[in-house]
């Protein structure tokens, strides 16, 4: 195998409609030598962006840990660091090119370090092709299709000190029997599908995660049995728009019956992100509904409020019905909340289209929203937009927007003061040890004064305080 492929944006926007990926089955293999490679030596995997990512990244930890490396959390300790990056935004981007600087300093203490790069920075030719001028300290580079590699091309930098570059821009395959090592005893992410198939003209997501593919359910049932048998009370179900999951299987199985399946394994709780509004079925609300292990918390993204801006944007809805997805919602999942994604500043965006956004943000009142100005991604159509649209009006936009979605989250909390949850107890709050946290079936944060409790145990609280981005309480007898 050559240990030199660079990626291909263009090529990364091909997509066959009949592709049939394959599914490859114990998927990531070791040579005698590679699975002692890393015996008395450190790793450290540094994580950004989304929760697809954060799943990689403990896979990325599980294979190096079969090659013998331990984890450190002290980066001077470390022999091998991994960045695996989000290309999402420029911002995630520079962050990164920061960090690389910041290594440099570790190669110097110690020159056998090896420094890798991974994630969708890795899918875009300009990265890479930068990284390899600029940033000599950074030997290996591998991509989102690339993981399974890792043993063979970290090998190869460790014993002949050669740059290992491998990017597939391809359509993807699916990995199954990934070796991981999971972040929490208590919750875990469990990906169902692997790229996007949208093209939203604004995301360099479809190209830096491949064709949408989905896992067998049979596949997904398993690892959540595994989960529930280790005594896992959650699962996340993963996918870049989990609603279209199974459309590219043979099998026939939607996302609501996948939902049904697994919620049948008696798990005590199952969320699942990201929903496009799109395809979102009466099923699905249904199941939802009628599962009281199924949480009602629903990611949606609205990206505009403006039905020209949505039209440029690819997102293939309405503001209308965008609406009306949004009233089903609410009035038939009991108690349900709801979070979005709001882009501002999209190409020409006029201050009229940018009201429309905050028409609905009073229409619909999220529980919780994220925000971000537009962000032009190289390869993407909405790169090529003209934009006459200033940075400060993008900016004065984000402001505006952000004050009423702040008040709109904080109006719900406060809604929350005096009922008693169930939460899914985190862990402890970071600044006061009294204290510990944990999640809503709703997915809100809350802190609360603990009498009895421990990680993963599902507790009553009584909320004693909404505020804006998270809830205070105290712990009070099932
Ligand atoms: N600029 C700004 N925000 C973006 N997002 C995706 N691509 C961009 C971009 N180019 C936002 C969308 C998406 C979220 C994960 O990130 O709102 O839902
Ligand atoms: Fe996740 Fe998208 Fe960022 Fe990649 S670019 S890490 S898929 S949010």
């Amino acid at each position: 195998m050559s240990q030199y492929s660079l990626p291909d944006l263009k090529k990364a926007r091909f997509r066959q409609p009949d592709y049939k990926a394959d599914i490859v089955y114990d998927a990531v293999k070791y040579t005698d030598s590679q699975r002692i490679l890393g015996s008395g030596l450190n790793y450290h995997v540094i994580t950004y962006g989304c929760q697809a990512n954060v799943r990689d990244g403990e896979v990325i930890a599980g294979i190096l840990e079969n090659m013998g490396y331990k984890y450190t959390e002290a980066l001077a300790e470390a022999d091998v660091i991994i960045l695996n990056t989000c290309a999402i935004r420029d911002n995630a981007e520079k962050k990164v090119l920061g960090e690389i600087g910041f290594l440099l300093s570790y190669k110097r203490v110690n020159p056998n370090l090896v420094v890798g790069i991974c994630g969708c920075m890795a899918q875009e030719e300009d990265v890479v092709n930068t990284i390899i001028q600029k940033y000599p300290v950074i030997e290996l580079i591998f991509g989102t299709h690339n993981i399974w590699q890792l043993p063979e091309l970290l090998e190869n930098v460790v014993n002949k000190r050669e740059k290992s570059i491998q990017v597939y821009s391809i359509q993807g395959n699916i990995y199954e029997d990934l070796p991981s090592v999971r972040q929490f005893k208590h919750k875990a992410f469990v990906n169902i599908m692997d790229g996007c198939n949208k093209f939203c003209t604004y995301c360099i997501v479809p190209y830096t995660r491949g064709q949408q593919r989905s896992r067998y359910s049979k596949d997904v049932v398993e690892e959540v049995k595994q989960l529930y048998d280790l005594g896992y009370k959650e699962v996340t179900l993963l996918g870049q728009n989990v609603n279209a999951y199974g459309k590219d299987l043979d099998d026939g199985n939607t996302f609501a019956e996948l939902l049904g399946q697994v919620s049948d394994i008696g798990i005590e709780r199952i969320r699942f992100t990201t929903s496009h509004p799109w395809d979102f079925t009466d099923e699905m609300i249904d199941m939802i509904a009628k599962r009281d292990n199924i949480m009602p918390f629903i990611h949606l993204p609205l990206q505009s409020g403006n039905d020209e801006i949505l039209r440029k944007m690819g997102r293939r809805y309405s503001s209308d019905e965008y609406r009306i997805l949004f009233d089903k919602i609410k009035n038939r999942i009991d108690d349900v909340c709801v979070s979005t994604d709001i882009i501002v500043g999209f190409p020409n965006e006029t201050e009229e289209q940018f009201l429309d956004t905050m028409k609905m943000v009073e229409y619909c009142q999220y529980d919780n929203a994220y925000s971000f100005i537009f962000s032009p991604r190289k390869g993407t159509p909405a790169y090529e937009m003209s934009d006459a649209t200033t940075m400060e009006e993008k900016k004065e936009r984000l402001q505006r927007l952000n004050e009423r979605l702040g008040y709109y989250s904080k109006l719900n909390n406060k809604k929350y003061e005096g009922r008693i949850v169930d939460i899914l107890v985190d862990g402890f709050s970071k600044t006061d040890i009294n204290t510990m946290s944990g999640y809503t079936r709703g997915n809100k944060l809350v802190n609360f004064k603990a009498n009895n409790a421990n990680i993963g145990d599902i507790i009553n609280v009584e909320i004693t305080e909404g505020m804006k981005n998270s809830l205070n309480g105290k712990q009070v007898e099932k």
